[in-house]
């Protein structure tokens, strides 16, 4: 096949700081897609983009090439407005469990396609299959079969879902090119606009366990990616949201569905309640349903109607017995006082490494591993009380979780001021 461009043309552009063109960008992400541009080639393009950026058209133009790479789902056979949101990740970050079935017992439609966990964040997927017969993978006839019946559906994407991002991403995970703004805004978007949503609410966390850490730069995507979704005609908001601290009390896939389900039984963590109530707020004004109460409809039994529903729609039983791992250690306090901060980050390593996340694509994970948390910042903690909960099948992991625990809390006394920490919603983007 005669090709319009070369590879090394193009990269030599974006190395000497060109725009790029519709045209080249059109052709690199094809070409790449069916092996017509080599891993080395797209490898030097994506270093040269992260290292010069990339202007606001060129970023919608390489989303839209990579959504053209492969299927757009369409849910236009649905009554219901379809709404969904996407969270850039963060430890303890379950909000999607009680998130989908609450904004669907509201009267919306969420079609939430997930991925799996890579690094110290978890996967909404891993966390769900800890749920004894729960299947991931459906067919677009059986996921618009669970969202017809149930309101949400949560599944994998397939593998016609912009299959370019699979390929790019990939890449990025081993050339150490993921921490690009424009790469990130795109990958993030494409797979959300093909998914057919005609809403989306993206939760942007910041702080130490997030992926972007620098409030600004989270400020930043946020902005970029808002932009992209209503270029695609997607009504799209933006919370930055505090990852300074885990989310919750739990890390770890079968610990956080069981704390999932304590929020859906209208009890559990109280940053977890308020984050789900404020996203599914609003989920449901950009999806136009007016008048819903998401805080009543968690305690009075609805989502958790719809919970079971679709856990039972995708093989999976809701009663049944979470897995347990089979040892676990405790981690006291060292000292009395005020628990003054928690190191995210230091908590996600640790669940990581005790087997509840993976470090290579494909690799499996343990339900039962991870982290309980038994104190958190502003709590007042007393020297030999129990500061954590370690879970694994693998006691040789204890060591080298420990290592990553170690200085992961302050104790001292209350600052007059109060604790020195993110607030929960660091900033609505709107556009
Ligand atoms: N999640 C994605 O899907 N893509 C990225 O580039 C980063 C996080």
């Amino acid at each position: 096949m005669l090709e319009a461009f070369s590879a090394a043309e193009i990269i030599a552009a974006k190395r000497d700081h060109h725009s790029l063109t519709d045209p080249q960008i059109d052709w690199v992400i094809d070409a790449y897609t069916r092996g017509a541009v080599a891993d080395e080639q797209m490898s030097a393009l994506l270093m040269a983009i992260l290292l010069n950026g990339m202007e606001n058209r060129e970023i919608s133009r390489w989303t839209d090439a990579m959504i053209n790479s492969g299927e757009r789902m369409n849910w236009s056979a649905l009554s219901r407005p379809t709404v969904d949101k996407h969270s850039t990740g963060g430890v303890g970050d379950k909000i999607t469990l009680p998130l989908a079935p609450l904004v669907a017992a509201c009267g919306a439609a969420v079609p939430q396609l997930s991925g799996r966990g890579l690094g110290h964040t978890g996967g909404t997927l891993d966390k769900l299959e800890s749920i004894p017969g729960w299947r991931a993978s459906l067919s677009n006839e059986e996921m618009l079969t669970v969202l017809q019946d149930c309101g949400a559906v949560i599944c994998a994407a397939g593998a016609g879902l912009a299959p370019a991002d699979k390929k790019l991403y990939a890449l990025r995970d081993v050339t150490a090119t993921v921490e690009a703004i424009p790469l990130i805004a795109s990958s993030i978007m494409s797979k959300k606009i093909a998914e057919g949503t005609s809403a989306l609410v993206l939760d942007v966390k910041t702080g130490a366990g997030a992926f972007m850490s620098d409030p600004a730069k989270a400020k930043e995507l946020a902005h970029v990616m808002v932009g992209l979704g209503k270029r695609a005609g997607v009504k799209t908001l933006a919370l930055v949201t505090a990852m300074d601290v885990p989310l919750g009390l739990s890390a770890g896939n079968a610990l956080e569905v069981r704390e999932s389900v304590e929020v859906l039984a209208g009890g559990g963590p109280s940053d977890i309640v308020e984050l789900t109530v404020l996203l599914a707020q609003e989920m449901l004004e950009l999806a136009g349903i007016k008048g819903a109460d998401p805080a009543a409809a968690l305690k009075n039994g609805k989502a958790m109607d719809v919970w079971r529903q679709m856990i039972s729609a995708q093989g999976g039983d809701p009663d049944a017995k979470l897995p347990v791992a089979r040892e676990n250690t405790v981690v006291t306090a060292q000292s009395s006082g005020t628990i003054l901060s928690m190191d995210a980050m230091k908590v996600g390593m640790a669940a990581w490494r005790l087997g509840a996340g993976r470090s290579r694509q494909g690799e499996s994970v343990q339900a039962g591993a991870g982290i309980e948390i038994h104190a958190k910042p502003g709590d007042v903690i007393t020297a030999g009380a129990p500061l954590y909960t370690l879970h694994t099948d693998t006691p040789a992991a204890f060591t080298r979780a420990l290592e990553s625990l170690e200085n992961s809390v302050t104790i001292g006394d209350m600052p007059v001021g109060g604790i020195d920490r993110l607030p929960l919603i660091v900033e609505r983007i709107v556009d």
